[in-house]
């Protein structure tokens, strides 16, 4: 009947009608069956078996396969020839992040279960911005939300009974990741502080130059350590205060925000009339763990009236741990706080949150429309910066009662026992020395002779400089060789030296958050940067000119 519609017939409608429901014959269905069956229920050596740990092709080459921009009028291929191809062809070409040997970044395995709950996600095609499209799902969130709420902020049982449901007020929301919840913290510090008052309806309804006008100020900055999230300036652009507004606090040895200057630069700006929208504590930096002294940053806030938010994007989940939940003491006191699943919440990508101490401070974000998200609707896109977004918080609620705060604290435990005996063994090593000791599950490290290290030492600036050079060349040859090995990965990042703060370092990072990775597989990783500096010709001849 439908088929009147089109222009191509019963015939190719019965056959689109038929994908729609189903595989297109048995045969397909055997195909997908076995896949599927692969990916479900044996995720760690299917992707073993199918999935790259790095590129081991160059890009370029790769690239040239998918240089065609156009969509053709008839299918292409049957549905399992396509699955089948994202299997065979694209997924070795993708990078096995779940190996135990790919320690460079904060994306990692996942526990098999979650397949399974992204799957009935997507198959219930929920749609949170609103209760139409959503129902209990709604409530779902609003209820995970809380419980993430209690751990952080441990309130009174009779406070997220008043709260968890409400239609008034919002304990946090679910974001896309981390930046997202950065943003929308951001978003509400910026319009807290530049709130409506006498006829000035605010900033969010007026914008920032008759804000600055009705506040009298000339601009406003949101402060953080140097070792901040690169999304803060991002954020800054998208506020409208402008990325270079988002200025970055030095450091101490540790790599935490030094409190003497963050102290400092609040005075001076508020000598020069500037608004300070928020001050940002770091709990678990991205390229170091380290974490910022968050219950001194509280004081700061609170003494000078500032929105203290608390990037814990990566660190969060800490909190679960009983043995070192006590590294993030402070976090309590922050007005908001970031949270990142799809990092230590081992969820698949991509699922942030953010939570508000204060249940009304989401309320200057709030937006209605005729059709949905009404005044007084339990609508979760009210208040979130997103529009339509996926039921992220399933997979949150379900994975918290498979593993309980128990299985949660053995993870993160694992990965930072795992750091503290790695971080011995660099230093048990004559080629390598450490760089920053692990505070979490982080740590850097480079490729140094005991030799060049003692040199350093006592070098001037000049010559610790010209050493450093070669360093950092041999470092970044030898973390693009073993990335093009293909065998593990670590990344690199670079910091300025404690001595001299114009000579860059360059460091090889390494992020512990895969169970199944072990002290061996670490050593097998220190054995393989060792032996290509002996081995390749590229750093064979940059060895050489370290002069030993
Ligand atoms: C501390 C910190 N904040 C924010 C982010 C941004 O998170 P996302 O990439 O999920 O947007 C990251 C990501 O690595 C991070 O480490």
């Amino acid at each position: 009947m439908n088929s009147n519609y089109t222009h191509l017939g019963k015939k190719e409608w019965g056959k689109l009608i038929q994908l729609f429901k189903s595989p297109e014959d048995e045969d397909s269905r055997a195909t997908l069956v076995q896949h599927m069956g692969q990916i479900l229920f044996g995720l760690q050596d299917f992707l073993k078996k199918n999935v790259g740990v790095t590129e081991e092709i160059s890009l370029l080459k790769i690239s040239k396969s998918f240089q065609d921009t156009v969509v053709n009028e008839k299918p292409e291929n049957r549905m399992a020839e396509v699955i089948t191809d994202i299997i065979e062809e694209i997924a070795p070409q993708a990078v096995n992040v779940s190996s135990p040997y790919f320690v460079g970044h904060m994306t990692s395995a996942i526990p098999f279960f979650m397949i399974h709950l992204k799957s009935i996600v997507a198959a219930l095609n929920q749609n949170v911005v609103k209760l139409e499209t959503s129902k209990v799902v709604s409530l779902i969130e609003r209820q995970v939300i809380a419980k993430i709420h209690r751990i952080l902020y441990d309130q009174s049982e009779s406070f997220y009974k008043e709260h968890v449901q409400s239609i008034t007020t919002t304990l946090g929301v679910f974001t896309e990741g981390g930046t997202a919840a950065n943003m929308t913290a951001l978003w509400v510090a910026r319009n807290t502080m530049l709130k409506p008052r006498n006829n000035f309806e605010g900033v969010e309804e007026q914008g920032l130059l008759e804000a600055y006008k009705e506040y009298n100020i000339e601009r406003s900055v949101i402060l953080v350590s140097k070792r901040g999230h690169y999304s803060l300036r991002k954020i800054g652009g998208i506020l409208g205060i402008g990325s270079k507004n988002v200025i970055s606090v030095d450091v101490d040895s540790k790599h935490r925000i030094d409190l003497n200057h963050l102290n400092s630069t609040i005075a001076e700006l508020q000598k020069k009339n500037i608004g300070i929208i928020a001050v940002v504590g770091i709990a678990g930096a991205t390229e170091t763990g380290s974490i910022d002294p968050l219950k001194e940053l509280s004081s700061i806030c609170k003494k000078n009236d500032i929105h203290f938010h608390v990037d814990a994007a990566w660190g969060g989940p800490t909190i679960l741990s009983s043995k070192y939940r006590n590294l993030l003491d402070g976090i309590e006191l922050a007005d908001s706080v970031t949270i990142d699943c799809h990092k230590q919440f081992y969820m698949p990508m991509s699922c942030g949150m953010v939570h508000f101490k204060n249940p009304d401070h989401m309320k200057v974000v709030e937006y209605h429309a005729k059709y949905i998200i009404r005044p007084g609707s339990v609508d979760l896109g009210i208040k979130s910066f997103a529009g339509s977004r996926e039921a992220n918080s399933l997979i949150l609620d379900s994975s918290l009662k498979i593993l309980g705060k128990d299985g949660y604290s053995m993870l993160i435990d694992h990965g930072i026992e795992l750091a503290k005996d790695f971080a011995k063994e660099i230093n048990k090593r004559d080629d390598f020395q450490l760089i920053t000791a692990p505070v979490l599950n982080i740590l850097t490290y480079r490729y140094c002779p005991v030799k060049i290290q003692q040199k350093l030492k006592k070098a001037d600036h000049d010559s610790l400089k010209n050493i450093n050079e070669v360093l950092n060349e041999i470092n970044i040859s030898l973390q693009r060789l073993q990335r093009e090995a293909g065998n593990s990965f670590v990344s690199r990042t670079e910091f300025c030296d404690l001595r001299f703060k114009d000579v860059k370092n360059v460091v090889l990072r390494t992020v512990l958050m895969n169970p199944l990775t072990n002290i061996e597989i670490l050593n097998n990783i220190l054995d393989e940067q060792k032996n290509l500096v002996k081995e390749s010709d590229e750093l064979i001849e940059l060895y050489n000119k370290l002069d030993l």
